[in-house]
Formats: C-alpha cells, structure tokens, sequence
C-alpha cells in the first residue's frame, strides 16, 4: 500500500512513539521493569479517591444526570461550554486576567493543542508586504516560519507534530553551576538572550512564535520571570505569539517549587492539561489565548475530532468550581512530587556522588534531568545497556527540536529520569544506573 508524503512522513517511527512503544512494553511485560522513562503521572490515593468521588456522584445522578449527557452528546467544537464557564470564572477568581469564554478552548489532552498551535504557526505563510497605505498585502511569495525554542532542551512530544516537516530553531543555553539545598553537584540552565536577539530567522520574520515549556520537560527548570518577562517583550517586538506550557505549573498541578509569577496577555497563549493532576487517561487539554486564536482552535476541532472529549470536564468542573483541585494540588500533588525530587536526588548522590555526575535543579515537573560529563559512551547507548537490565530512561539526544546535536556533544551526555514511579521501582532504577554508569566511568 502507498501512503501519502504526509502519511509517511507521520507513520515512520518518530521520537516520541519509540517512546510511548517502550513504555507500553515496559507497562504489559512479564518480568519487573523499572520503569523510569515515561510521563505518566503517579498514582497519588488521596487524589485519585476525590475523582472517584465525583465520578461516584456522576454515576448517583442516574440516567438524566451530567455524566450522561456529557457522554451522549457532543459538545460544540470549542469545548464543553459549563467547563469553560467554570474554567473562566476559576482563572478570574485566581488571577486578574478578565478571561471571557471566547479565552477558552479544549482539546483532546494539551499535545492536540500543539499539533494546532505549531501547524498554525509555522510552515508556509504568504509573504505580507506594508504598502504605502500601510494595509497588509500578500505577494506571491511565500516564507517558512519556524517555531522559536528559547531553550533546548525542551519536550520530546513537539518534534514531529508539523504537517509540512519540522520547522524548529532552538538555542543552545548557559550552564552554570549551582547548589540546591545548600549542596553541590547541581546546574542549572538560563536562556542566551544574546544568540537569541541575534537570530537571523527571528529578525528576518521567519519565526512564527516562541514556545517553552514551564516547568520544562525534560529538566525541571523554571525559566525565571525576568526571562518570561524578557520572552514577552521579543514576542511582542516581532508580532508574534508566545506560547507557554503549562503542563506541570500553577495552578494546576502546580508542580512548581520557586515562587513564580503566571502571566497572561493576549500576546499569550497559555496550555494547560489535566494529565499531570493524574488524569492522562481523560485527554483533556486547556487552551486560554486571544479570540481569533480560539475560533481556529475550535475549527481545527471540529475538522479533527468533531469535538474535544467531555469526560475530563465532567470529572474537573465542580473541584474547580469550589478549589477542591487547588487544594489537592498545593497540599498533596506538589508535596507528593518534591518529596520524591528529594528521596531521588539522594539515591543518585549515594551511588554516584564521587563521580562527574551533575543533577539539573530540580525547580518543578516530574523528572530528574542528569547529565555524566565526558561519559564515554553516548546516553543513547546507555539507555540500551540500561533497558537490558530492565531499567528504562530516556536519553537526552531526543530532547533537542530544533537544534543540530551533531555538534553538541552536551546533547548525548543527559538522561531524563522519571521520578513519579514508587520508592520501590526509584530505588532498584537507581542502583542499576549506578552500577552501570560507575563501571563506565572506571575502564
Ligand atoms: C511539557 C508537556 N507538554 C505537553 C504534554 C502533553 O500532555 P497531554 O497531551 O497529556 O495533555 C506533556 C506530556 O507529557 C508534557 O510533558
């Protein structure tokens, strides 16, 4: 059978479902696996006992009840309109934003919206020239604009989701050296404003617009607010949107340990998902952006899914609607993920303290991000020699949209490892790195 360029181009293997294959795997094998490369959430019971209340209470509604109509009709290609109502008056309650419904779409689960958001973009535009007149034409030319990655690395899931092929630029970051909790052995990464005002791309109008991801995967770093602030400003200069990825940050699941500010303009297009709060299963994204930006959304929808899926709004509106999800996000979730970065953190320094082995800060997410300075293999191929004693990271060469790693030797030296897994499973992966790594470093 012949597919298509773009059949092809979406069916041949790609980063991340090598990865979600390996996690399946990992997930139905027969023998323990300490699995420590995907993103799924853990398993928190108090969290899990208050969706299950809900759902009970869904259930207790009988035949004429929401859960049944949220599951008997479609909803209009925007989203579940009494989520968005709760949503709206949730954020406005929260920040000063004076969000209105036309600020809000849904999508089946937050990389919907970037496989939206990186197609609207970039790829090919109609070139625009300013007439004397100053009104806005089109010319025959067209100009391939490109997503702008202020900082690699950054999410795995962005690298394959452009129709027309990829089309990222990313910059290389600072490294410093820092200490967490008053110990070394830490670094942390910070945007190079200097390469990034310097891109010819941006200055010539072939930047669509700037993502990242905050708190970041694959690292846990929060870009300051100084940066966000700094991002903003070019964002703003350039005419283009700034899209930030909430996945991990306030208000919900707020996994987020430096006290940062959440901003919104209409130059902003914040996404949210309910994954990381521990409902990946329920798909269910959240964008807040200006008005023209949601009516494309909702159009992408309705040509893609029809409508985005109901259920996640049924199970989250009424904990939004009182802030019973806000408060399992500050007193459980993220007291749940901190105490985790810190019991891994410890694991990783007693088995290779004595050894070239940095830890980025751990700032937020739910990973660990470690980098074996002139380890003499690439992490690619210790994530073979891990998997083979049933140990699975993710190497970091994955984690660079955008950026040539050929020549960054920094980009073969990282791992991503999840910290959401049981202290059992942390436990048992970590010793095996250790061993593993410790033996490398020693021929
Ligand atoms: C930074 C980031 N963005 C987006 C997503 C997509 O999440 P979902 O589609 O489950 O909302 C993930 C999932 O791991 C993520 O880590």
């Amino acid at each position: 059978m012949q597919f298509s360029k773009y059949g092809q181009t979406f069916s041949k293997p790609s980063s991340i479902s090598q990865l979600m294959d390996d996690l399946g795997d990992a997930l139905h094998s027969e023998t323990p696996v300490n699995l420590l490369g995907g993103g799924n959430p853990a398993r928190i019971d108090q969290v899990n006992a208050a969706y299950f209340e809900v759902y009970q209470s869904l259930a207790a509604e009988g035949i004429d009840g929401n859960a049944i109509a949220a599951m008997g009709n479609y909803s209009n290609p925007q989203g579940d309109m009494p989520f968005i109502t709760t949503l709206v008056e949730f954020f406005n309650r929260h920040y000063d934003w004076q969000l209105t419904a036309a600020n809000i779409a849904l999508t089946n689960g937050s990389q919907n919206a970037f496989f939206y958001l990186f197609n609207l973009f970039s790829g090919s535009f109609a070139h625009h020239k300013t007439t004397d007149a100053q009104a806005e034409v089109a010319s025959n030319r067209t100009v391939v604009k490109s997503i702008l990655l202020p900082l690699a690395p950054e999410y795995i899931g962005y690298s394959d989701v452009q129709i027309e092929g990829k089309h990222f630029i990313a910059i290389e970051p600072t490294i410093a050296t820092v200490t967490h909790d008053g110990e070394a052995g830490f670094f942390k990464y910070t945007i190079d404003f200097a390469a990034l005002e310097n891109l010819a791309a941006l200055k010539n109008g072939e930047i669509g617009a700037i993502c990242c991801s905050r708190p970041t995967n694959p690292t846990g770093n929060v870009l300051t607010d100084a940066e966000m602030a700094h991002l903003a400003r070019i964002a703003k200069q350039y005419a283009i949107p700034l899209i930030i990825d909430n996945a991990y940050g306030e208000p919900f699941p707020n996994i987020i340990y430096p006290k940062v500010t959440l901003n919104w303009d209409d130059n902003t297009i914040l996404c949210f998902s309910l994954s990381k709060i521990g409902l990946p299963g329920l798909r269910t994204g959240i964008v807040i952006a200006a008005p023209e930006v949601i009516a494309a959304i909702a159009a992408m929808n309705a040509v893609v899914n029809l409508a985005p899926t109901r259920f996640g709004a049924a199970i989250a509106a009424p904990l939004l609607a009182d802030d019973r999800l806000q408060e399992l996000c500050d007193d459980t979730i993220q007291p749940f993920y901190a105490s985790k970065a810190k019991k891994a953190v410890a694991l990783i320094k007693a088995e290779l303290g004595d050894y070239p082995v940095l830890i980025h800060k751990p700032e937020g997410a739910i990973f660990l991000w470690i980098w074996f300075k002139n380890l003499p293999i690439s992490t690619t191929e210790l994530y073979e020699r891990l998997k083979q004693k049933a140990t699975l990271i993710v190497p970091s060469e994955h984690f660079y949209p955008g950026l040539d790693t050929t020549t960054y030797p920094h980009a073969h030296e990282c791992i991503r490892m999840s910290i959401a897994a049981s202290d059992e499973t942390l436990a048992a992966g970590i010793k095996v790195i250790g061993a593993v790594v410790r033996a490398l470093y020693e021929v």
